[in-house]
């Protein structure tokens, strides 16, 4: 320890890892492997968790502390799995400590662990001095995890095979949305289960990708749809209440739900950001942000030691 911080400065990073939000997830198809194959467009935005990063020594160990006490901070973390992927995938050796400030809300469908992990990745990469592109990160991303690679490109992207095949997509423009996080989370496997046969008509993402290439609101807010939404309602029926009272304040484009759930979204014009975000809080559905879209995803930074 003390001869690592004398032989070359204890450089400490700092990386964003923002959450996401699904527009647009149809589930197109069952796997062999019991996953699904979807069509989703994803969202990055401006709630992040943070991720400081302590490069170590040859032969030392990840080890990960984190803010919020129910995550386990063993192999389980998804965080923890990307670090050890990445050993695994170039033979590096070194150690490192991580510590993972928690902001985003979790089985809310807004991807946290999966941010977590490509902040892992993508910030261990500069650590470690790896010097691997983003298309290889991509690689060992999807290993961890299906939503993972998305967020090392972040923006907005259409996504498909279990979620790891990312397309970035044109949204010239910043979208302004309230986010409601419900106190009953939903389960991903769950969701999933309930689909049962797949035998709908497929829906398209084409249309809202044009709207949000055209950065229309109303648009775009009229084209939110996600397939696991009648799963989540029915594993969780206050969720339709959410839907329903953020949809009937009339503030909002559209309003959708993110991922297998629970959290809830409202798409709405920028002058009434504020608005509805203080409406949504009065409604007392759980805990309210109010968030707008970004350009990028895992963005990483050097701290003060
Ligand atoms: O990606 P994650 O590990 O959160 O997924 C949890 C579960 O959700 C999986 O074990 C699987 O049952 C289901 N799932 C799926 N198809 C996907 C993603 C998740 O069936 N594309």
């Amino acid at each position: 320890m003390v001869k690592s911080e004398r032989s070359r400065p204890h450089v400490m990073l700092a990386v964003r890892c923002p959450a996401k939000l699904n527009l647009f997830l149809e589930v197109v198809g069952k796997r062999a492997d019991g996953y699904h194959d979807l069509d989703t467009v994803m969202q990055a935005i401006g709630l992040c968790d943070e991720l400081r990063i302590t490069p170590g020594e040859e032969g030392e160990e990840v080890s990960l502390a984190c803010s919020e006490a129910s995550l386990p901070t063993d192999s389980r973390n998804l965080a923890v799995r990307a670090a050890l992927a990445l050993r695994e995938r170039t033979g590096c050796r070194r150690g490192a400590r991580l510590e993972l400030a928690k902001r985003i809300p979790m089985q809310a469908g807004l991807g946290g662990g999966s941010s977590d992990a490509a902040g892992a990745l993508a910030g261990l990469n500069r650590a470690w001095g790896l010097g691997l592109a983003t298309e290889e990160l991509r690689d060992v991303a999807a290993s961890v995890g299906s939503d993972v690679a998305f967020f090392l490109y972040g923006g907005t992207a259409r996504c498909t095979g279990r979620g790891e095949i990312v397309e970035p997509a044109a949204a010239p423009a910043v979208f302004h949305y309230v986010l409601v996080c419900p106190r009953v989370g939903v389960s991903t496997a769950e969701a999933f289960a309930r689909l049962g046969a797949l035998t709908y008509p497929r829906a398209s993402a084409s249309i809202l990708l044009a709207q949000i290439a055209e950065g229309s609101v109303e648009g775009t807010g009229r084209r939110l749809f996600n397939r696991l939404e009648d799963a989540a309602l029915a594993l969780r029926p206050e969720l339709h209440e959410v839907k329903e009272r953020l949809a009937r304040t009339g503030l909002f484009a559209g309003v959708g739900m993110t991922g297998s759930g629970s959290g809830v979204f409202g798409l709405c014009r920028p002058d009434d950001w504020e608005r509805a975000h203080d409406t949504a809080a009065r409604l007392g559905l759980g805990d309210v942000y109010a968030v707008r879209s970004v350009h990028d995803g895992v963005g990483v930074g050097p701290t003060a030691t």
